[in-house]
């Protein structure tokens, strides 16, 4: 490698996983739910990214796939989801097999019903430590799960509890223990604090900044909850009607929106400081995504709705903002943002 080369590549930080141009399909009785279309994004090492968009918008359907965990009848239509330059949608069995858990994990929504009732917490990190790992004998996987449950602020005896016995923040706690015993590089949290109460969620947060650093992890945080991913995410990706609305540093998205929706979504961010009297809503509702309308998949509900809306899609397209920007408008270090409508036709 070249110095030049040698340079860039220390400056920009190694993708972990490649999502490039993903379609997902669930073909139904009445036509095709056209769930994720041709969505691409980049996780960087050691970067939390957000995932955000209203209910339906393809969200779970993406973590799914990432994991190649997708539930009947959804197949992959096209795309390509790449974990360290390798295809996981034409990864063998045995090699997804052995990639769950290990090298990525997935944390669900609702806790309660992942963990299983009839088990002690101890069985269930036992369980996980034997599949990847069926040499590592009991005493060993017991003193492991223990540090790792008390890195977690949890005291280790609660172990030989049963889930009824936990709180639901310690529910939560024991969800991402189990997904990070086999020591994965990314975890894929998919609406982390659904069941969670405010005082809880707040203290999830602390929880996966002090993960992140400790555990040298990447993350994906899946949820509607744009006040959540604004506290820890660096980048977010903003979905509506299974497509990138917008992708930009969270910073970016918080105080410089491009996208209507994105704005549209931070508005009904509650905002203690504002003094918000009541939250607002956004009026409407996603596309049917069985027939997707032609166009913005947004115009029905976007206030700057002209014309070119409704007749062709915009294409998302890449912005580079930075102050190291070249002469000839090339700028390899500058921050890249993405934005799919018509108002930002091309670079300015
Ligand atoms: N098993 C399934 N069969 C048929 N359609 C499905 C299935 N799972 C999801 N869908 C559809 O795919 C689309 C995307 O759903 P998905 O669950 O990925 O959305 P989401 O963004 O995670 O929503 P939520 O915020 O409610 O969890 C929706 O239109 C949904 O109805
Ligand atoms: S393309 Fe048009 S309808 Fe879509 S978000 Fe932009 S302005 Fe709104
Ligand atoms: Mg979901």
């Amino acid at each position: 490698m070249d110095e030049l080369n040698k340079e860039n590549a220390a400056a920009k930080p190694s993708a972990v996983l490649e999502v490039k141009h993903l379609s997902i399909d669930y073909p139904i009785a009445i036509g095709t739910v056209q769930a994720v279309r041709d969505v691409s994004f980049t996780l960087a090492d050691g970067e939390v990214l957000g995932i955000v968009g209203e209910s339906g918008c393809g969200k779970s359907t993406m973590g799914l796939a990432i994991m190649n965990l997708l539930r009947d009848p959804g197949r992959i239509v096209g795309g390509e989801i790449l974990y360290h330059g390798k295809d996981v949608v034409k990864m063998s069995q045995a090699e997804l097999r052995a990639m769950r858990g290990r090298d990525i994990a997935m944390v669900f929504q609702n806790p309660l019903t992942s963990l299983n009732p009839l088990m002690k917490i101890q069985d269930h990190f036992i369980e996980t430590i034997k599949y990847h790992k069926p040499e590592m004998k009991r005493p060993e996987a017991l003193k492991l799960t223990g540090d790792l449950l008390e890195d977690l602020g949890i005291d280790r005896k609660r172990m030989k509890e049963y889930p009824h016995q936990m709180s639901g923040g310690m529910r939560q706690r024991i969800m991402i223990a189990l997904g990070l015993i086999m020591k994965p590089d990314v975890i894929i949290c998919d609406e982390p604090t659904t069941s969670l109460d405010v005082i809880v969620e707040a203290g999830f947060v602390d929880l996966l900044n002090r993960l992140r650093k400790t555990f040298d992890l990447s993350i994906i945080l899946i949820t509607h909850n744009l006040g959540l991913v604004a506290e820890i995410a660096d980048r977010i990706v903003v979905m509506y009607g299974g497509k990138v609305m917008e992708d930009s540093p969270s910073s970016l998205i918080f105080h410089k929106p491009m996208h209507p929706y994105a704005i549209g979504l931070i508005e009904c961010v509650p905002n203690i400081d504002l003094d918000q009297e009541k939250l607002t809503t956004m009026e409407g509702a996603p596309p049917d995504l069985v027939t997707p309308p032609v166009g913005c998949r947004f115009a029905a509900r976007c206030p700057k709705v002209f014309n070119l809306c409704r007749q062709e899609e915009p294409p998302l397209r890449e912005f580079r903002i930075g102050p190291d920007r070249g002469a000839d408008g090339s700028a390899p270090s500058a921050t890249v943002r993405r934005c799919a409508c018509w108002l930002f036709p091309e670079e300015k």
